[in-house]
């Protein structure tokens, strides 16, 4: 991929030091200049909460990437302060790091989610801002500590035969530089569901690690509480509501989404599970 640069090189990325923001910006790295946003991010430091750093970060940005922090209670108006400051600062194109179905009434974070793709949508309106929405689906590297053996056990607090359409990070991330670099000429008001290419359970992904390695991997299905007491050191009581209500949807519901877009996108088939094992 290469780089018109009449619309400028740099891309901002927000929540460029987490696990998504740090693929993405590896994706990038080498064909745009990436300036990386968080609050504990050296060059760029911005608080999604205050605005603050936001307005210095983007001026000159030809593109953002908007990733929100995990279970927020307030995405939507994250989103909005970053919108605000993106469309003052003169940034032409935002895409949008949004969730496969967004539209799930069960699970408060995707709600807000489809709450954000709105004021996106909403605000290119009144703005002119252009816009794309990826939707992955769950990433395959949510149990990469399974995938590269530095755990020997799993306990998910949901059925071990729920189904899920595991995308690469790798391949969410390539899909997003692709969208950044070409930019609002070809991505502008696009909405892609990003799902990988096969419907695998944990149990399966379990299975494919064993038969893979010759390791073995204990796996159960714990209830929520007993999960919640092993990892709810730093969550507030609102994230842990957000996160319990969706580990109740996975325990009866698959969660898919296909490959045919993802695909497309990448310009080759999507990774399977069974390539990240190691
Ligand atoms: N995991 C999946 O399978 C999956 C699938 C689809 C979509 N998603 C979505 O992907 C998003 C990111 O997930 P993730 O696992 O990459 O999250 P993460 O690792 O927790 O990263 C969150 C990022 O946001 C930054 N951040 C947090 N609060 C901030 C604030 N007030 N102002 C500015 N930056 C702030 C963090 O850095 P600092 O703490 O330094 O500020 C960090 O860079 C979530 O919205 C999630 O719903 C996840």
């Amino acid at each position: 991929m290469t780089l018109d640069v009449s619309r400028g090189t740099d891309i901002a990325i927000v929540g460029a030091t987490g696990k998504t923001g740090r693929a993405v910006a590896a994706a990038l790295d080498g064909v745009a200049v990436v300036r990386r946003l968080s609050r504990s991010a050296p060059d760029y430091p911005v608080d999604l909460e205050t605005g603050a750093g936001l307005a210095e970060a983007f001026t000159g940005c030809r593109g953002v990437y908007f990733i929100a922090p995990n279970v927020n209670p307030d995405e939507p108006a994250l989103l909005v302060r970053a919108l605000n400051a993106a469309a003052s600062a003169g940034v032409d194109h935002v895409v949008y790091h949004s969730v496969a179905w967004p539209y799930s009434p069960r699970m408060p974070h995707h709600m807000d989610k489809a709450r954000c793709e709105e004021e996106l949508r909403a605000f290119s309106s009144e703005r002119g801002l252009h816009w794309t929405i990826l939707q992955p689906c769950a990433y395959a590297q949510n149990f990469e500590a399974v995938l590269d053996g530095t755990a020997a056990d799993l306990a998910v607090p949901y059925s071990l035969d729920t189904t899920f359409s595991f995308i690469s990070l790798d391949d969410v991330a390539e899909v997003a530089a692709r969208v950044l670099i070409e930019g609002p000429e070809l991505h502008h008001a696009a909405t892609y569901e990003l799902g990988g290419p096969e419907a695998l359970s944990v149990r399966d992904v379990v299975r494919l690690v064993e038969v893979a390695t010759g390791r073995v991997v204990a796996s159960r299905s714990s209830s929520v509480d007993e999960w919640m007491k092993l990892h709810n050191d730093s969550m507030s009581a609102d994230e842990q509501h957000r996160l319990g209500a969706m580990f109740e949807f996975y325990d009866d519901r698959d969660f898919l989404a296909g490959s045919a877009v993802t695909a497309t996108l990448l310009g080759r088939e999507p990774t399977p599970v069974r390539a990240l094992i190691s």
